[in-house]
């Protein structure tokens, strides 16, 4: 286990699509040794999510939780998940925005539109399946860590690029918010 240093935006391998895990891989020791490796970044970060290319590994796996996350007050927490090759199926015919950041796009936010509900499947690290329909800010990261898997950073996907900038500046008023 070990907390690996995370990718940042403008490396190219962040805008590389990825690769499914192999299904012969799950419950291996490499997996876990991955998982664990993202688990510790991510949580070395204070990080809602994290895409394994965000640590260098170009494979379909992310894993989230949030929990009276810093960087996410107020939030409703979601348990966390390990999913690895994920299908994402939206519910809603509109988008709805709301504001992100990122471990790899470190000091800023954007407004970025996702849909509002959606159902996710894809496999736990032991392959049993996953099937879940969701809302809220869980539908957003799971839409925001898949993207990862794409090669898609958040602010490809602002609509309004007013609403693109550095933490500090767009929630001045906020006393707590972490620096990332
Ligand atoms: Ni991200």
């Amino acid at each position: 286990m070990a907390v690996r240093p995370i990718v940042r935006m403008g490396t190219p391998s962040l805008f590389e699509k990825s690769v499914p895990w192999p299904e012969n891989k799950f419950d291996s020791p490499e997996l876990q040794t991955l998982l664990a490796d993202m688990k510790d970044s991510m949580i070395a970060a204070n990080g809602a999510g994290l895409a394994a290319p965000q640590i260098g590994e170009n494979v379909r796996v992310v894993i989230f939780e949030v929990d009276n996350n810093s960087r996410y007050p107020n939030r409703e927490p979601i348990p966390f998940t390990v999913l690895i090759n994920p299908q994402l199926t939206p519910l809603a015919e509109e988008k709805v925005s709301d504001w992100e950041g990122c471990l790899s796009v470190p000091g800023m936010r954007g407004l970025v539109p996702r849909y509002p509900t959606l159902r996710y499947t894809g496999f736990d690290e032991f392959g049993n399946a996953i099937d879940r329909t969701v809302d809220g800010f869980h539908a957003r990261v799971v839409q925001h860590e898949v993207d990862h898997l794409d090669g898609v950073l958040y602010p490809m996907r602002i609509a309004d690029m007013t609403k693109f900038g550095y933490t500090e500046i767009l929630f001045s008023e906020l006393v707590g918010v972490d620096e990332d």
